[in-house]
């Protein structure tokens, strides 16, 4: 077990307490952070919301939430209480200045380092900044934490990052992608730069083309009214789907500093080429999902999860195909899919190789398979290059593919961390490795928000797929017309 380092005593306040994001992955993440001695029990973690509560039925609603989130085995009843003690609840209508800000303040101890979490609707972002700023709640220690989607589009994302500016600094401004927390998306920076074997051959002179999938069974999730407002590219492609790109696609960095890091990461989102209006049918593909079964059972269509029945045209899949227009990148396509109700939870990276260039092996003698360096970032997290080997013993030249396999339970035989335990302990230490800079926010709206906008000006509709299927029959159709398949391992 390596030696834990505990973080600075804190107070951390977090708007949107009895939401979902609260209950479900910070207090969970915060509760292993303390479990495992890197949160100081003095610290406080300090609900507020507007719902008429106060610390004994915030602590129950919480006590019921992680025995709900973290397995038994991980639930020591002693330290629970204790972690239960460390939580207050403060009502309050964070968007009123004249709400009862002083209720907070008490709480608040100058000499801490402050949290301020948002887990509200980015709509709230402005204003609740604007009122911490101006009933003075903001020290130097403190940092302010932002979920994604910042914005709706790269207007609305401006303005809050502009409102929110006003107020905290960039370096107290902590813009959550919470894959970029996941322990396997850390790891890509270190394949890439800690070993040399793949960098080498890291460009497009040997790598044919990438596929990144996030794919998930679940579908709306009590969450209808903020995901039919959003759709796939908004929720998924415009943050966690291009900083996953940026990952594969981005240079070595000088140094690990957060900001050679992210200086990376948006030349790359400042090359993705954009899709023309008149590119957008040919070069992306939109689904919704339609009544089908997931693991054999029946799942109802996207508009019964809506519940009124409405003809939203709201997309829950998104296949595309995008470029980094660089030296190292031209004419490497990536083939991005996301999806709702897919067959199976799965993300993954393949990077593709490209073919020998001349065949000293008969053809028949193997089922060929592209070289492939796949990455699995969840579930079942690891590694794979398949390769040709080949078949020993007697009765002709036979080759078949095969593969290096790395399984990372096996190999660390450890519990993943949640992506909210590292991010949270980050914002108190003040590290912004792994957040977003608002470049990189503005960046990828950049590329966005020109594909929206050609959705909404064609009369098409995303097209419908079955529950439980990989998407429109048109997303196999947008790689294979260039002569490549998705990758089909998954499993
Ligand atoms: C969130 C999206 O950012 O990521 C959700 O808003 C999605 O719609 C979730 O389900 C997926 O995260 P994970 O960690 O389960 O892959």
């Amino acid at each position: 077990m390596p030696k834990i380092i505990p973080v600075p005593v804190f107070d951390c306040v977090v708007f949107g307490a009895t939401g979902d994001l609260t209950l479900r992955k910070l207090l969970p993440a915060l509760y292993y952070r303390f479990r495992d001695g890197q949160v100081q029990e003095d610290s406080r973690i300090i609900g507020a919301a507007r719902s008429d509560l106060d610390d004994h039925v915030f602590r129950q609603r919480a006590e019921q939430a992680l025995q709900h989130h973290v397995p038994a085995k991980d639930l020591d009843a002693d330290l629970l209480q204790r972690f239960l003690g460390m939580l207050h609840y403060v009502r309050l209508d964070a968007t009123d200045p004249d709400g009862d800000w002083p209720a907070l303040s008490e709480r608040l101890d100058a000499e801490r380092v402050r949290v301020f979490y948002l887990a509200t609707s980015p709509d709230l972002y402005g204003p609740v900044c604007r009122n911490l700023g101006k009933v003075g709640l903001v020290t130097d220690q403190s940092r302010v934490v932002l979920e994604k989607p910042i914005g709706h589009d790269l207007a609305s994302a401006r303005k809050i990052l502009r409102d929110v500016g006003e107020v905290f600094t960039e370096a107290q401004t902590f813009r959550i992608d919470h894959y970029l927390g996941k322990e396997t998306v850390q790891n890509l920076m270190v394949l890439r730069f800690a070993n040399t074997i793949f960098e080498r051959l890291w460009n497009s002179d040997v790598i044919d083309h990438v596929q990144i999938t996030v794919a998930e069974t679940v579908g709306l999730e009590g969450r209808a009214g903020y995901y039919d407002h959003a759709g796939q590219l908004r929720d998924m492609v415009q943050n966690h789907m291009l900083q996953l790109l940026c990952l594969i696609a981005m240079e070595p960095p000088v140094s690990l500093d957060a900001d050679r890091v992210r200086d990376e990461k948006l030349k790359v989102l400042r090359a993705l080429k954009p899709i023309a209006p008149h590119e957008v049918a040919s070069l992306t593909v939109r689904g919704q999902y339609a009544p089908g079964a997931i693991d054999g059972k029946p799942v109802p269509g996207y508009h019964a999860d809506l519940g009124d029945g409405d003809a939203s045209t709201t997309e829950t899949f998104v296949a595309l195909k995008a470029e980094v227009n660089t030296w190292r990148w031209a004419n490497v396509p990536f083939y991005l899919r996301t999806g709702k109700r897919l067959p199976q939870k799965v993300s993954e990276i393949v990077v593709q190789f490209r073919p020998a260039p001349f065949a000293v092996f008969p053809p028949e003698s193997a089922d060929w398979q592209p070289n492939r360096l796949i990455i699995r970032l969840q579930p079942e997290e690891g590694m794979r290059v398949g390769m040709m080997t080949k078949d020993p013993g007697p009765g002709g030249l036979r080759l078949s593919p095969t593969g290096l396999d790395i399984r990372f339970e096996k190999t660390f035989g450890t519990r993943f961390p949640d992506a909210y335990e590292r991010l949270l302990m980050d914002t108190v230490r003040g590290n912004p490795t792994l957040f977003m800079r608002h470049d990189e926010v503005e960046a990828a709206w950049c590329w966005v928000e020109p594909i929206l906008d050609a959705w909404a000006a064609r009369p098409d509709h995303p097209r419908p797929y079955p529950a439980g299927s990989w998407g429109p029959t048109a997303a196999i159709a947008l790689i294979e017309r260039d002569g490549r398949t998705w990758h089909e391992e998954l499993g």
